[in-house]
């Protein structure tokens, strides 16, 4: 198990930075997303960000050292039954459909990682809506749960109890967890959704994590397609993913993906924001 990468207040200030241009990065490809957009119209939205902040992109060429095709776009975007690693291409969104779009960025050597999922038009079912809602809820409960958690199954633990005290059931992807990050997008600790609490590496000041819960309206088991990427729900329900990057200070948390750096949302839930975040 290699060792977690903890941070001083000065490079999560630097991380902040890349933070950033991930949040507005999703801000304008979410404003994108319109019924008859294709999913490569919204990539080249993300593109552009990225060559207007001087930002590299995270996502793009992912893989090549594993052999494994490399990751062809700048973001993930994932309608439907697409979980995460959705490749953007001619598929043309229409109205109902849900869409997650997954977003990272390389500032000054520093990564920020963020999903959001939005509705496309107007006609999403209630049901589908509240597939959003929930696992939006849920990424935030493990983020609060990280202020608290002494060690990293403590968040796992409360997402998974939160969304399973949700009236409906839910499918809680396994195959995918959280990750810490910083001089690459994928570092440890990883951070499963599910899970005892009691288990894994202690959370400590100067780690930075993404959280990222992925829900499904059917059952948990995804499949990945052969392009290497693209995985589905198995049983073709639809499914939700939202993702921040979180750092944990000394007196609160920063959520570096977050305009308001988290601040309404860690409020909420009595969590204290970390000082060099305003
Ligand atoms: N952002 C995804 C994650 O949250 C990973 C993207 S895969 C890539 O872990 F290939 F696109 F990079
Ligand atoms: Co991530």
């Amino acid at each position: 198990m290699s060792r977690i990468q903890l941070k001083t207040p000065e490079q999560i200030i630097a991380m902040r930075q890349a933070g950033l241009v991930v949040q507005q990065g999703l801000a304008e490809m979410s404003a994108a997303v319109a019924p008859g957009v294709t999913t490569a119209e919204i990539d080249a939205v993300g593109r552009a960000v990225l060559a207007e902040a001087g930002a590299k992109s995270s996502f793009f060429g992912y893989g090549a050292e594993w052999g494994i095709t490399p990751y062809p776009g700048v973001a993930c975007i994932s309608p439907n039954e697409v979980v995460v690693h959705g490749i953007p291409d001619g598929r043309v969104l229409a109205d109902g459909d849900i869409v997650s779009i997954d977003f990272g960025a390389i500032l000054g050597g520093w990564h920020g990682d963020a999903a959001r999922t939005v509705a496309v038009g107007s006609t999403v079912s209630a049901e589908t809506a509240e597939l959003i809602a929930v696992t939006r809820k849920a990424a935030w409960t493990g983020i609060a749960a990280l202020w608290s958690a002494a060690q990293v199954s403590d968040v796992s633990n409360a997402i998974q109890r939160y969304v399973e005290k949700q009236p409906r059931r839910y499918g809680i992807v396994r195959g995918y967890t959280g990750h810490g990050i910083g001089t690459e997008m994928h570092m440890s600790p990883d951070i499963p959704n599910h899970g005892r609490p009691g288990r894994g590496p202690r959370v400590l000041p100067g780690m930075v994590v993404c959280i990222e819960p992925m829900l499904t309206l059917g059952k948990q088991e995804t499949v990945e397609l052969d392009d290497d990427w693209t995985v589905v729900t198995r049983d073709s329900s639809p499914a939700a993913h939202w993702e921040n990057t979180v750092a944990v200070l000394e007196d609160g948390l920063w959520v570096l993906t977050e305009p308001d750096g988290g601040a309404a949302e860690l409020a909420a839930r009595g969590v204290p924001l970390a000082g060099i975040a305003s």
